[in-house]
């Protein structure tokens, strides 16, 4: 097996693990589904929830899944077997590689859409639109699945291509220099929104919470976002953490990079809500808000075609260094557990999401019958990963860090064999312990009387 310690590709330096775990991290989950889910639930007091959930969960459930993967040097699914033999907690990681088809499926379909808007970006096809223009274009391309297919399965290509190209050539080099870029241009976005006439109903919209906006669909929503942005709860972090290096310093990377994805899920909400009000957008619109809205910014915004050609190529960027992050937990399980040539388990896995993601695309086109309930194909794959199976995921880690899995193993790598302080320690420990899973199994049980069919 392929997993021995020092043996594996690792990434080149302590920037490099920050980058390429915020390049997992940052993706459509900030700028596409964060303000998308958080316009459904109602706006400031989701936004309260799912920063509850990013400090006493997230935080800590991510900096488990770094001790896991950088001690045990395997991917999800042989870490636990060989972190507890003859024991059934690799069923995290079979449960994780599940929610990596479906994340990979719907994801791809999403980056599609960007491509699309790419284009768009690029043959300056934004002017002269009005806002209600924009809403119908953005309808009727994803109502007409031909380009909305096309487009992902050139995604899933693009995210296959640099997997095969292994994890530290293909992660670290773009992410060091265009996620900065990001943030750069999101600001710029965040100068224009606030300036449009209407904003200040946007900023009320996010950060004013009106509490009778909660119910039990707003806390899963909100937890399973908090997992879906920060990459945590089917093992993307332990297959990443098993590429650190001995040296790095686990929690310091684990808050900046948590720090990192919130600071953009934020600006990205203060980008789009002034702009959403101000141009009487719905704020539950739903996945398309963003295709929606921001076009609608760059049409008044001098620079506009520079701006929104450079937002959308960069949007696909993050986009791809996340799906390259979720690709690769299933392609390391593959080569490592199923003795695959990391050629042949990328063609495999690459078929295999393309296959789902091309029905995802299709979920209100040619795919439109398929309804269970409120759910189309696409929203069922979304709504299982991330608000079920992500924190699931993360409380079967937190049980196991927290519980299971012997203090000593956790304290060495906190500390790198007695090299670092750690002072936080006693709060980490008891978050695993007392908060992290009980909250989630909270969570859950309320839910079951919603999840009712
Ligand atoms: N966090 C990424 C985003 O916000 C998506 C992502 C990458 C992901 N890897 C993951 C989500 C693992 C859940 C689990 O776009």
């Amino acid at each position: 097996m392929a997993n021995i310690s020092g043996n594996r590709d690792l990434f080149g330096s302590k920037f490099g693990i920050i980058a390429a775990a915020a390049g997992s991290a940052i993706g459509l989950g900030n700028i596409w589904r964060f303000p998308y889910v958080l316009g459904q639930n109602g706006g400031a007091a989701f936004l309260l929830l799912y920063l509850f959930f990013i400090f006493a969960i997230g935080i800590p459930v991510l900096l488990s899944e770094f001790v896991i993967g950088r001690h045990s040097q395997s991917n999800p699914y042989q870490a636990f077997k060989t972190l507890k033999p003859g024991k059934k907690w690799y069923l995290i990681g079979v449960m994780g590689i599940a929610a990596a088809f479906m994340i990979s499926a719907f994801y791809g379909a999403a980056a599609g859409w960007t491509i699309e808007y790419l284009v768009k970006a690029v043959t300056n096809q934004f002017a002269g639109s009005s806002p209600v223009q924009f809403e119908n274009e953005f309808y009727n391309f994803r109502d007409s699945s031909l380009r909305a297919v096309l487009w992902q399965v050139l995604f899933m290509i693009l995210t296959a291509s640099i997997v095969l190209a292994g994890v530290k050539k293909g992660i670290e080099k773009y992410t060091k220099i265009l996620m900065p870029l990001l943030l750069v241009i999101i600001i710029v976005l965040n100068i224009k929104a606030l300036s449009l006439p209407g904003a200040g109903e946007g900023l009320k919209f996010l950060f004013q919470p009106d509490f009778s906006k909660i119910t039990t669909r707003t806390i899963l929503d909100a937890l399973g976002q908090a997992f879906f942005s920060l990459s945590i709860g089917m093992g993307t972090l332990i297959t990443y953490g098993s590429y650190i290096s001995k040296k790095d310093n686990l929690a310091n990377s684990a808050v900046i990079v948590s720090m990192a994805d919130t600071a953009i899920a934020i600006l990205a909400g203060i980008a789009i809500f002034p702009a959403v009000f101000a141009f009487n957008i719905a704020p539950g619109a739903g996945e398309g808000l963003v295709f929606i809205t921001l076009p609608n910014i760059f049409q008044q915004m001098t620079g506009g075609y520079f701006f929104s050609v450079l937002f959308f190529l960069l949007l696909t960027v993050a986009a791809l260094t996340s799906s390259i992050s979720i690709m690769e937990v299933v392609v390391a399980f593959m080569v490592e557990n199923l003795n695959m040539t990391r050629t042949n388990a990328t063609i495999f896995t690459t078929i295999g999401i393309s296959y789902l993601g091309t029905l995802c695309a299709m979920s209100w086109g040619g795919f439109k019958d398929f309804q269970i309930g409120q759910f189309n194909f696409f929203s069922l794959l979304d709504f299982t990963s991330s608000s079920i199976l992500l924190p699931l995921g993360g409380m079967f880690i937190a049980l196991f860090v927290g519980w299971f899995f012997p203090k000593k193993h956790v304290i060495e790598e906190l500390t790198n064999r007695g090299e670092l302080k750690a002072g936080y320690q006693r709060i980490f420990f008891f978050l695993l312990k007392f908060v992290a899973p009980w909250a989630i199994a909270l969570v859950f049980l309320r839910g079951v009387g919603f999840l009712n069919f």
